[in-house]
């Protein structure tokens, strides 16, 4: 391919002769290429950026960027303060440092409709003393993605922190130099540039450019990312060999100017402008209003906007209007008074369910899954659904073929709303768990009282291969090299029959088994060998008992210290520990009363399965956690153990099933019943990314606690046992 013509000047014309000093003349011809060059790029970029639409290619880029690199690394005196070449900077080399952000990073408090908006108007009118009269504000969209500070010193952009915990952040400036919207230097035309600027806003990734972006990850074999606000802010957070074009695709949008404001801004609306002035993107769907009918109005109107907006918004943001009122409102320890989120409804779309298959889980539940054709909703693709039981699939009377509505909040898994029977052709056929397991054919019951279908049969091939491999998962024994291909191997040909079994496996065994190479059959003999040397709390939940997750495996374990005092410990000792409820504590004991579950306990010890016991560990009172309760559900993109560490290093508690009391409830892949309760129970429900954001933004204050103290339940039979 031919490169169009960088500029009119030809690039020899300006090369300087080798040795001596340029003359003046020459100096001159130099300095104009440079500067042609880096504009030439510069409108590169901005067509790549803000049209979306390159106009050459990669190769050709590339040339014309290193012919100015090789012109400025010979006349650094030459080299333009902004140019592109700027944008390259090199990662430090591992990690990232963190550093202080000049002013605290707040958060924001949230309304979850118009009326908490207008209560939020009324109660700041009243803190103002203006009950009457204008109050004007500034509506933005609440953009999802990574929240930055930028700093610049007398107009050059010298540091880039994420919002770390709001206090301190990393340091990512080497990454943000290559986000083509951040000016790297402010474009002060009518007044010169403040000696420092704090620029806050968010980075995010284009909606477009988020899909072309996975595509191109699927095709190479990648896992796509599940929205682009984690796309965004694993982007910044490249360590290793890190992709340009990934952070050439996100895009800044400034909405605060923290320090450096030019002394005649009176406004909020006046920051964005002088925002846009120096060379920020600040969303165009900013409106100004004159009070809160106005401002309830304009939400509106970004509601209505969402589906169409290039970038992800997740509500609105309603700042008043006044710098000076701004002032007087002030700021509580983690948000401003002067300002207030609403989020949006979660997003619905409609697909079509195209059967609904039963699943056999560990404990021999039958649950009914619908595959749907895929459809993004709220950040990501869907294409599976659990309808959670029959009752579920009654109560929406839910047919194979039925269009269906389905919703996704931000941060919670998908869910059924509805189906639509007036879109039905013909009558589908009622859906029905069967009576007979689809494993083994043996008789799946339903008991009095339950709302689970399971399978009874204690020998269920199905149910057994689940559990063996179960155990071998991460957050159980961690057995490297038992893949579902072999586990139902082993089990079809008998070679498991129970799960013990699997730790009297053989190298000289498993070579029996299809595909399965001397050195195969050898590793997996060592990662047998490696998983038998365990905690107690992993081996807790390797035994797959119902309600034991990591969670109340490690409270149980940290409680007991050894497995002696739990497999004899009455349910009352149980349910006396904190954290665990009624539930799990009739589970735990159950499942210790069962002869045939100590003998297996037993055979795993003699095949060699051992542990030492943990010290108790004490949380502090004081983190930004303490007196949050957390539960944990489904597959975690990291061991749950690191999850469950970070919440209690902060002061928060994890325990094992949700109830009214659980403050949040953070929910992997493929959740389980934990998060159904709660959505019940209206317990906030987080992924990962979600989580990430509590730590950043901090928790909602805790309610206050009430006046009139009523005894709790456990305080009662206390007291009752004192007096008895
Ligand atoms: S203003 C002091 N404006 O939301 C004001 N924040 O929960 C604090 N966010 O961490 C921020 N869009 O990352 C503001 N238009 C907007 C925003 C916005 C998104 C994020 C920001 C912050 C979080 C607050």
């Amino acid at each position: 391919m031919t490169p169009p013509p960088a500029s009119r000047k030809s690039p020899k014309s300006a090369r300087a002769p080798s040795g001596a000093p340029p003359s003046s003349a020459e100096r001159d011809t130099l300095r104009e290429r440079i500067q042609a060059l880096a504009d030439e790029i510069a409108e590169h970029n901005r067509q790549y950026h803000l049209a979306d639409a390159p106009t050459i290619s990669d190769a050709e880029y590339d040339m014309l960027f290193r012919e100015l690199e090789a012109l400025e690394a010979a006349h650094p005196e030459l080299a333009p303060d902004d140019s592109p070449t700027q944008r390259v900077g090199a990662p430090p080399a591992e990690g990232f440092a963190s550093a202080p952000h000049r002013s605290p990073m707040l958060s924001l408090d949230n309304a979850m409709d118009a009326d908490a908006l207008r209560a939020f108007d009324e109660r700041i009118r009243r803190m103002l003393g203006r009950e009457d009269g204008e109050l004007a504000y500034l509506i933005e969209p609440k953009l999802d993605g990574a929240g930055v500070e930028l700093i610049y010193e007398d107009g050059r952009f010298v540091q880039g922190l994420t919002r770390g915990d709001g206090r301190i952040g990393e340091d990512v400036t080497a990454s943000l130099k290559h986000v083509l919207s951040i000016p790297l230097v402010l474009q002060t035309r009518h007044a010169p540039a403040p000696v420092i600027a704090s620029v806050r806003g968010e980075i995010v990734l284009p909606l477009d450019r988020f899909r072309r972006l996975n595509s191109a990850r699927v095709d190479e074999g990648l896992e796509p990312f599940v929205n682009p606000r984690n796309a965004a802010a694993g982007s910044l957070r490249q360590i290793h060999d890190i992709d340009v074009r990934r952070l050439r695709a996100l895009e800044f949008r400034a909405y605060q100017l923290e320090e450096g404001r030019p002394s005649e801004a009176a406004t909020q609306w006046d920051l964005l402008e002088t925002l846009r002035e120096w060379g920020f993107i600040v969303s165009p769907e900013c409106q100004r209003c004159n009070d809160v009918d106005g401002a309830v109005a304009a939400h509106t109107s970004l509601l209505e906007q969402r589906e169409t907006m290039p970038v992800e918004a997740d509500g609105s943001v309603v700042k008043v209007d006044r710098l000076g009122l701004q002032d007087e409102l002030g700021t509580l320890s983690r948000s401003p008074r002067w300002a207030i989120a609403v989020k949006f409804p979660p997003q619905q779309a409609q697909t079509i369910i195209t059967s609904i298959d039963v699943q056999v889980g560990r404990t021999g539940a039958l649950t009914p899954v619908a595959k749907v054709e895929p459809v993004f909703v709220g950040g990501v693709t869907v294409s599976n659904l659990s309808l959670h039981n029959q009752d579920e699939i009654e109560r929406k009377d839910v047919r194979v073929g039925d269009v269906a509505i389905i919703q996704r909040a931000g941060d919670v898994i998908p869910q059924l709303v509805r189906v639509l029977p007036e879109r039905r052709t013909g009558t589908p056929r009622k859906f029905k768990l069967p009576n007979l397991c689809p494993a083994c054919e043996s008789e799946a019951l339903r008991l009095e009282g339950e709302a689970v279908t399971r399978c009874m049969n204690p020998d269920c091939p199905a149910q057994l291969k689940t559990r063996v491999t179960h155990m071998a998962a991460r957050g159980a024994l961690d057995i490297d090299g038992l893949g579902e291909e072999i586990v139902d191997q082993l089990v079809e040909t008998e070679h498991i029959q129970r799960v013990s079994d699997l730790f009297a496996l053989s190298a000289a065994t498993l070579v029996e088994l299809d595909r399965m190479g001397e050195k195969s059959a050898t590793n997996l003999e060592a990662s047998l060998e490696k998983a038998r040397s365990t905690t107690l709390g992993r081996f807790l939940v390797a035994l797959g008992i119902r309600h034991v997750g990591s969670t109340v495996a490690d409270l149980l374990a940290r409680h007991f210290g050894d497995l002696s005092p739990l497999r004899s410990a009455p349910v009352e000792t149980l349910e006396a520990i904190d954290g665990i409820g009624p539930i799990i504590a009739q589970s735990v004991a159950h499942y210790f009363a069962d002869p045939r579950n100590q003998a297996e306990v037993d055979r795993f010890i003699e095949l060699g399965v051992h542990w030492e016991a943990t010290e108790p560990r004490i949380a502090p009172t004081d983190g930004l956690m303490s007196g949050r309760t957390f539960v944990l559900t489904g597959t975690l993109s990291m061991p749950r153990d690191r999850v469950k560490d970070r919440i209690e290093e902060a002061g928060g508690k994890v325990v094992g099933s949700v109830s009214k009391k659980t403050s949040f409830v953070v929910v992997g892949a493929d959740p389980g019943s934990k998060a159904t309760k709660a959505q019940e129970l209206e317990v906030p429900i987080l992924d990962e990314a979600a989580l990430d954001k509590l730590f950043e933004d901090g928790p909602p204050p805790l309610p206050e606690p009430r006046k009139k103290k009523t005894k709790s339940k456990k305080a009662k039979s206390d007291a009752k046992a004192s007096r008895d």
